[in-house]
């Protein structure tokens, strides 16, 4: 039995794709839990970059499982196009099985979210416009309609026209935008469970299967710790449970299965859509770090939002998740910085805060305080081993393991598999 937990620690995009990707080859399944295609990780091999949304970052290895678990959302056009994708690079998804509890993302999901957005002006989260917060709001009210009402046409039916009994309310008298039909949508969905109902499954059935055969399976996380639904940054946050806890409710397995918790961090900080970020730089070094990092979302493609190390904030993600190991990536993006701040602690009002302040007003009007480490002068995309870091870069990841408590097993120099120190 062995169940690791890989998830993000900041606010996402951390590089949950790659050191997923790298992990797999240990691993016999690998599970998504939560999300859905507001999710994008990237896997690059060689001069191959794959963008995944819904579909879990093990695909690469035909012999592994990969499973979409209870807790997550699925989008069948968007699932069906990215198997169309992968497949014609060669990359099979035989291999890829839907939970049969997993949610439906519908057609009205995706134009609440927007319209919602709309609606909030400058107020608004900036989110994916996927459809994520409306489609886990109509599970949670129970009026959800997920995988298994597919291959059942007529519940699928009696739940599409009731939903829409409602939502075309709303969509017509709140938002003023055209109504939905039901048989549109019932052809169209149709048509998609042709394609779909041989990967549909009984998710948590087949993971503790695996997991009591003493397999290993892998929980891709999606999303970061600060997006959390509960323990996020609310309300810029999404709306599903992002913390190791999370795991096990989405993927339907008990905690006592889960062995490791592998956070991975970014050697720096960023975040997409609106929401406090106290070491948001916006001069040059921030234009520096999205500039040498690509940080564009690979989603939406919006710029990135960028900014120095949160102590802080990696602590709470820390004791959030019980997180036992750190993956630290993109820290050659910060190669070219003569010096590099990392914020240790915030101050409010004349207090110190070294844990996550307990309300939202002092989070949004938090200063950091910074500590200026020095810079390494030199290209790391290359190096192999440890020892070999320059040594001022050994001493910046060494003050980071002092500040967050936790051990960095690997450490990401650039996208590629073979661009990875894994520290012993
Ligand atoms: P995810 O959502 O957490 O999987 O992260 P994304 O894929 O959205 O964003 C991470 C980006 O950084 C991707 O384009 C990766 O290919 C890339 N990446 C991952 N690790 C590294 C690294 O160590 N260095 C550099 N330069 N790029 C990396
Ligand atoms: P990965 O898995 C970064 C952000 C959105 C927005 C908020 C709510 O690639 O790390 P939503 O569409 O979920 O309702 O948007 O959450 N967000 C992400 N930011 N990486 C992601 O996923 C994200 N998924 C959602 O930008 O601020
Ligand atoms: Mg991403």
């Amino acid at each position: 039995m062995a169940g690791t937990i890989l998830l993000g620690t900041q606010w996402g995009d951390e590089g949950k794709g790659k050191i997923c990707d790298l992990l797999t080859k240990d691993m016999d399944m690998v599970v998504r839990f939560q999300g859905g295609d507001n999710a994008g990780h990237t896997v690059e091999v060689g001069d191959v970059a794959l963008k995944l949304h819904h579909i879990p970052s093990g695909i690469l290895y035909p012999d592994v499982k990969c499973i979409i678990g209870d807790g997550a959302l699925i989008n069948p056009s968007v699932i069906l196009e990215e198997m169309r994708y992968l497949e014609d690079k060669g990359i099979s998804t035989d291999n890829l099985f839907i939970s049969s509890n997993a949610h439906l993302i519908m057609p009205y999901h995706l134009v609440l979210d927007r319209e919602g957005e709309i609606r909030l002006g400058s107020s608004k989260i900036g989110t994916t416009r996927k459809g994520i917060g409306p489609a886990y709001a109509d599970k949670t009210t129970r009026i959800g309609i997920r995988m298994q009402d597919l291959l059942d046409p007529s519940i699928f039916e009696k739940k599409v026209i009731a939903a829409l009994e409602e939502k075309n309310i709303v969509l017509t008298k709140i938002y003023n935008v055209a109504p939905m039909q039901a048989e549109d949508i019932l052809e169209e969905y149709a048509a998609y469970t042709e394609q779909l109902k041989s990967h549909i499954i009984d998710g948590y059935l087949v993971i503790n299967d695996a997991l009591d055969a003493g397999q290993n399976v892998l929980f891709e996380g999606a999303q970061g710790t600060l997006l959390d639904i509960d323990h996020g940054t609310y309300p810029f946050v999404t709306s599903s449970q992002t913390v190791a806890g999370g795991a096990c409710c989405g993927a339907g397995v008990g905690p006592l299965k889960i062995d490791a918790v592998t956070g991975v961090i970014k050697a720096y900080t960023t975040r997409v859509g609106s929401g406090p970020f106290p070491t948001e730089d916006f001069g040059a070094d921030g234009e520096m770090i999205r500039d040498r990092g690509h940080e564009y979302g690979t989603t939406t493609g919006r710029p990135r939002r960028c900014g120095w190390f949160d102590g802080v904030l990696a602590r709470y993600a820390i004791r959030l998740n019980g997180i036992s190991s750190l993956a630290m990536t993109k820290l050659d993006v910060l190669s070219d910085f003569a010096t590099i701040k990392v914020c240790t602690k915030y101050e409010h009002e004349g207090q110190i805060y070294d844990v996550f302040p307990p309300h939202q007003s002092i989070f949004h009007k938090a200063i950091p305080v910074y500590e200026e480490l020095p810079g390494w002068h030199s290209d790391i995309s290359d190096v192999k081993t440890y020892a070999e870091l320059p040594a001022t870069c050994r001493a910046y990841i060494e003050r980071l393991q002092e500040i967050t408590g936790v051990p960095f097993e690997i450490i990401s120099v650039g996208p590629q598999r073979d661009q990875t120190i894994f520290v012993s």
